[in-house]
């Protein structure tokens, strides 16, 4: 992992555990709220902070391009062992900045940042919307979801389900 990225902390250590929490709810149940906003075309989709890989695997299984970006090795393992057969490119790379997505010079169609931003702080969001909006094409949709509350930590959200807990 990428030394230092803010907002992993904890990930590494309860990947295991976590990732089995995540892939128990679905592309589908999860998402039913903003699935009119993705395209029907085939689309290049950014996911960032994609964890274990559940949605960036559902976009790629549609048609889509998708690059996923997730900072903690043992998450980017997991995905690849629940989907080895997908079509998603993982990058080791992080919030704010987005540096190696940005070497690549690719815009989007659409960027995912699910359950992802709380773990910033108000300089950080502010410096990674500037990013995101870089990387967006003229007319991109962003799809973030934000928390009501501090992160409570993984206690809590291994007690009441990481998506309940949001
Ligand atoms: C609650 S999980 C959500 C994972 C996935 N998006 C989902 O909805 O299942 C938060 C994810 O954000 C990642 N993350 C934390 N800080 C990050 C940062 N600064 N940049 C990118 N990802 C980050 C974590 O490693 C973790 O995979």
């Amino acid at each position: 992992m990428s030394i230092d990225v803010p907002g992993t902390e904890g990930y590494a250590e309860h990947a295991g555990v976590l990732a089995n929490d995540w892939r128990k709810i679905s592309f589908e149940d999860l998402h039913r709220p903003v699935l009119h906003l993705i395209p029907d075309a085939p689309s290049r989709i950014l996911d960032v902070g994609a964890g274990m890989g559940r949605d960036a695997a559902a976009f790629a299984s549609m048609g889509h391009a998708v690059l996923a970006v997730e900072p903690v090795d043992e998450l980017r393992a997991a995905a690849t062992n629940f989907y080895p057969a997908s079509s998603v490119v993982w990058l080791d790379d992080s919030l704010p900045d987005l540096c190696l997505v940005r070497e690549r010079a690719n815009t989007f169609d659409v960027v995912m940042v699910t359950a992802v931003w709380m773990h910033l702080d108000k300089v950080q969001r502010r410096r990674g919307m500037g990013t995101i909006s870089d990387l967006l094409v003229d007319g991109g949709v962003v799809i973030l979801s934000v928390r009501h509350g501090p992160f409570p930590g993984f206690v809590a959200v291994r007690r009441f389900g990481p998506m309940t807990a949001r």
